[in-house]
């Protein structure tokens, strides 16, 4: 039997990934949006692609909580993106009160799911969205690290001239400002990235240069769309957790994990390492992380212990 995929918010991340999951054929698609509509109009759009693509599996819209009843995985991009000039924690108020509706519903028609969320400010809203739907910590994860590495290896690729595939990298962390580009774990064609550094291949000022332009990555998009962020990355990032968790593939994936003592953080969703496979995050995978990594990642949970206490202010509930 085919696997059935819920994507919560059919905008523009939620389009791309129905596209992208149709043409991979991992299972059949519902849509879900507020807007009906535009759940209905994209999963046709795309279902009329399929003797074009060859692709053989159901596509649906509703906004009908009902047709998403027993999902194996469900992705949520319900909520608000940026506009130019707001940060992703300026979203935080409204997707909140987004991400509570969209828990009740899924926790009632899907307990047994694997839910991926992209709605930002991510860390805290994957945090908020566990707590309201009480579904297990392990099947409940966040997207950010895999696009946040995603573009340090594409820029680092640019400046390098190495293909993208010979680039290793990690960035953890909160999907904030504070994000951590992990120096001791890149690797460029095998070669430590600060062996190249003090051999002269690359300037440290320009590598400065490209862990500020990561940070900063999905602001340069906002900027550029002026209407709406990123999503062809994003969606990219989030279908490559949903096959890892289907296939069981147990790849090593930077996520919003909840951390239960590891990297010395207690009770918070942050970017670590994590093997996904059909048990969900089976793993989060400690590191040993040099001093000024630890330093720059305790700097990041900070942050996000921040944010979700803001969060705390705006619905006491979350506790
Ligand atoms: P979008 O505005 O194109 O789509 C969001 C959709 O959510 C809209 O169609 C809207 O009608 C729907 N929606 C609103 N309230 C809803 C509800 N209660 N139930 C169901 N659907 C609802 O936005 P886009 O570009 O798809 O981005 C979605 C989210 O992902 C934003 O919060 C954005 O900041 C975030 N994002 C996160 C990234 C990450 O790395 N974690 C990367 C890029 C974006
Ligand atoms: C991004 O990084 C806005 O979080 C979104 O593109």
């Amino acid at each position: 039997m085919r696997k059935k995929i819920t994507l919560i918010g059919a905008g523009q991340i939620g389009g791309t990934l129905a596209h992208l999951i149709a043409l991979k054929q991992l299972g059949d698609v519902v849509m879900f949006d507020v807007v009906a509509g535009i759940a209905k109009g994209k999963a046709l759009d795309i279902a009329q692609s399929s003797p074009v693509n060859e692709f053989n599996i159901n596509l649906i819209g509703t906004d009908k909580y009902e047709d998403t009843k027993d999902s194996d995985v469900i992705i949520i991009t319900a909520g608000v993106p940026r506009k130019p000039g707001m940060t992703r924690d300026d979203l935080l108020g409204v997707n909140l009160k987004i991400i509570k509706q969209v828990a009740d519903g899924i926790s009632k028609t899907s307990p047994n799911a694997f839910v991926i969320c992209i709605t930002n400010p991510l860390d805290v809203i994957v945090m908020a969205l566990q707590k309201y739907s009480g579904l297990p910590k392990n099947k409940v994860v966040g997207m950010a690290g895999i696009l946040d590495s995603s573009r340090f290896i594409y820029f680092l690729s640019q400046e390098l001239n190495v293909p993208v595939q010979k680039i290793k990298s990690f960035v953890l962390g909160g999907h904030g400002d504070s994000m951590v580009a992990m120096l001791d774990f890149t690797e460029i064609e095998g070669k430590k990235i600060n062996q190249l550094v003090s051999e002269g291949k690359l300037k440290k000022e320009k590598l400065n240069a490209i862990i500020e332009r990561t940070k900063k990555g999905g602001a340069e998009i906002v900027k550029f769309l002026e209407k709406g962020s990123a999503f062809y990355a994003p969606a990219a990032s989030g279908v490559e957790m949903a096959e890892c968790y289907l296939k069981d593939l147990k790849k090593q994936l930077p996520c919003a994990a909840y951390l239960n003592g590891q990297y010395n953080t207690e009770n918070l969703y942050a970017g670590v390492p994590v093997i996904i496979g059909a048990g969900g995050v089976e793993k989060v995978v400690e590191l040993n992380l040099s001093e000024q990594e630890k330093k720059d990642f305790e700097n990041s949970i900070k942050a996000v212990q921040e944010l979700f206490e803001a969060a705390k202010k705006i619905d006491p509930s979350l506790k």
